[in-house]
Order: structure tokens, then sequence, then C-alpha cells
């Protein structure tokens, strides 16, 4: 054997002992797939609700259990709005739903520590979606939000 051919040799086999290496590290994660059933089992899966309006106006946004666990339910395109329900801080039997678009320049608010929060210029607001403090002036829109079976249902009115 010579030089070439102890090189090209080498080159070959320094190849064929990466390639296992380099196939797995091409492969997906599948240490965190789950493997116990499929991932609607598991506590954290959000649970698919037929969100199509009823006769009422109302339509399902989530579910109770959702909530609860949550402290929130969201969407973003319910109905053509963007909707935050939280349980009424004063009273948890009720339902607060607001349009989450901030009216001051559209980001998205939170719920935190009883009231409505925007991260981007901090402006927040009450309960009921009045403006609480600035920069925002408007308060936030709201909508009907109750509770009936397990579900969460908001009315979006047309
Ligand atoms: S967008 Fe919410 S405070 Fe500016």
């Amino acid at each position: 054997m010579n030089r070439r051919e102890f090189m090209n040799w080498i080159g070959t086999g320094t190849l064929a002992a990466s390639l296992p290496a380099a196939i797995a590290a091409c492969q997906p994660d599948t240490a965190s797939v789950p493997t116990d059933g499929p991932a609607e089992d598991t506590p954290e899966a959000a649970v698919e609700v037929d969100s199509t309006p009823r006769p009422d106006g109302f339509a399902a946004i989530g579910t109770v259990a959702e909530l609860d666990q949550a402290g929130s339910v969201s969407d973003k395109s319910f109905q053509g709005q963007q909707v935050l329900v939280v349980r009424d801080p004063v009273d948890s039997s009720a339902l607060i739903a607001v349009n989450s678009l901030c009216t001051h320049q559209g980001c998205s608010v939170d719920w935190a520590a009883g009231s409505f929060a925007c991260p981007c210029h901090g402006s927040s607001f009450n309960p009921d979606g009045t403006v609480a403090s600035g920069p925002a002036t408007d308060a936030l829109g709201t909508f009907e939000a109750k509770v009936e079976d397990d579900l969460v249902l908001v009315k979006i009115e047309s």
C-alpha cells in the first residue's frame, strides 16, 4: 500500500465510523416524545372544543379545566376577534372576556395579579376592561362570557 492508498483508506474509514453518529444527530429527539399514549392524554394538552357558534350566539372557546389550570383561556382568532377570558376576581363564578388587543398600539395584553397588563408600553386595565394606567386611553372591548357544563362560552356580537 502506497501513501495515497493509505490516506484514502484512512479517510474512508473515518467517514464510515462517523456516519452512524451523523445520522443519529439528524434524527428527531425521540426521548422527548411521550411513549405512554397520545399527547391528548397529557394534562397539559389543550382539549379541542367545537367553537361553532350556537343559535344563541355563544361559542366554546375552551374548557373550565383549561381556565382553572392556566388562569385564563385565550384565542387570537376566535370568531374574528382576539379574546382573553378569565374568572372575575370579585366573583369567581363569573367570567370576564375582553378583546386582548391593547387599545394603545395593538399588543396583546396578559392577565396578571387581577388586571390586564400590556407588556409593550406598560398600560394596565381593570378587570372590566377600563384603563387603570396609560399610555392607553381607551378601554378594552368586552364580550359576554359564561360557563355551561364544562365549557367556557363567549358571545361575539356581529
Ligand atoms: S401597545 Fe399596549 S401600552 Fe402600548
